[in-house]
């Protein structure tokens, strides 16, 4: 069965995206974030990716109004009882999302599925504070939201496969490639992903060479279309460091040791692009 109602949790960088492509696949979305300044960013990064999309005559501004008129703001958790579905994408902390779920599971109907959004947290462990382990699972979307094609699907050890239908229909019907991916830390993108991540930020920790001449060497050398450095800004340098923490806690294994320059910039509140500064300067 189509679910037709969702409600997304945080209007951060996550949050605006999933939110855009839910609403451009016709879904009715209630949107919810703690900060209404947040939400606020939020509905105005929507209005201006429409008004894009309308200036490049992919669609109208009857089709962009319909668009905004199926997202909600709210500030409360209770609306969520009205949806089918409920996306969490908040910050990257286990007791952080654990709390939220708990609330989840109790002002929600029996049927509701919820989905974290979660990097790297264990499914089964956010699962395990509800009453509805069967009805939680691990929906991955990638950064930026519209343009990546990839969900990765994480089945939680409860998840039923009705549910885990559901949610790769809709990640079908939302235009993305679902992938099965099972439940360890880090799944499989940001265990591959963000240990060269970690790595980059070494060797500029260590001198071996500048963040842009870092960067240079993985566009020019391997292809890759953005520099670690430039993807980690994008991604949230907070972002990373939780990642990382969570696959050297989750695996015990020296090989995911965060470098202690990601450490030292997060603690300076240099988060990358949405600070305005990481490995680089944002205006
Ligand atoms: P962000 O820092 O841009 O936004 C997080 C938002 O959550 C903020 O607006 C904050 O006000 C809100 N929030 C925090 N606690 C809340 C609560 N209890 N209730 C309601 N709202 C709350 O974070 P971002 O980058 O959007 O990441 C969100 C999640 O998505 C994280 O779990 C992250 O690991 C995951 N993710 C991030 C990717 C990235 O490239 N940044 C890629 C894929 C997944």
């Amino acid at each position: 069965m189509s679910i037709g109602t969702i409600m997304v949790i945080g209007a951060g960088q996550m949050g605006r995206g999933i939110v855009q492509v839910a609403a451009e696949a016709g879904k009715q979305v209630r949107w919810m974030d703690i900060s209404s300044a947040m939400l606020g960013k939020g509905i105005a990064y929507l209005d201006q990716q429409l008004e894009r999309s309308v200036a490049k005559g992919i669609r109208n501004q009857d089709d962009k109004s319909a668009i905004l008129s199926q997202v909600q703001l709210t500030a409360s958790l209770q609306e969520a009882s009205e949806c089918e579905l409920v996306i969490e994408a908040i910050a990257e902390n286990m007791s952080v999302k654990q709390a939220l779920f708990r609330e989840l599971d109790e002002v929600c109907t029996e049927g509701t599925i919820l989905a974290t959004n979660t990097s790297s947290l264990p499914i089964t462990e956010i699962a395990a504070v509800t009453s509805r382990a069967s009805h939680v699972i691990g929906m991955h979307f990638m950064n930026p939201v519209p343009v990546m094609r990839l969900v990765e699907v994480i089945r939680g050890l409860e998840t039923t496969q009705t549910v885990y239908d559901s949610i790769v229909q809709l990640s079908l019907e939302l235009g993305k490639t679902p992938v099965e991916v099972q439940d360890f830390p880090g799944f499989v993108s940001n265990r591959i992903l963000m240990p060269m991540i970690n790595e980059a930020v070494f060797t500029v920790y260590e001198g071996v060479a500048t963040a842009e001449a870092v960067d240079t060497v993985m566009k020019l050398g391997m292809r890759h279309p953005m520099g670690p450095l430039e993807l980690a800004d994008l991604i949230g340098l907070d972002t990373c460091l939780a990642i990382m923490d969570i696959l050297y806690e989750g695996f015990k294994d020296s090989k995911y040791r965060p470098c202690p320059l990601l450490r030292k910039y997060v603690k300076a509140g240099r988060l990358g692009r949405k600070s305005g500064q990481g490995f680089y300067t944002y205006t």
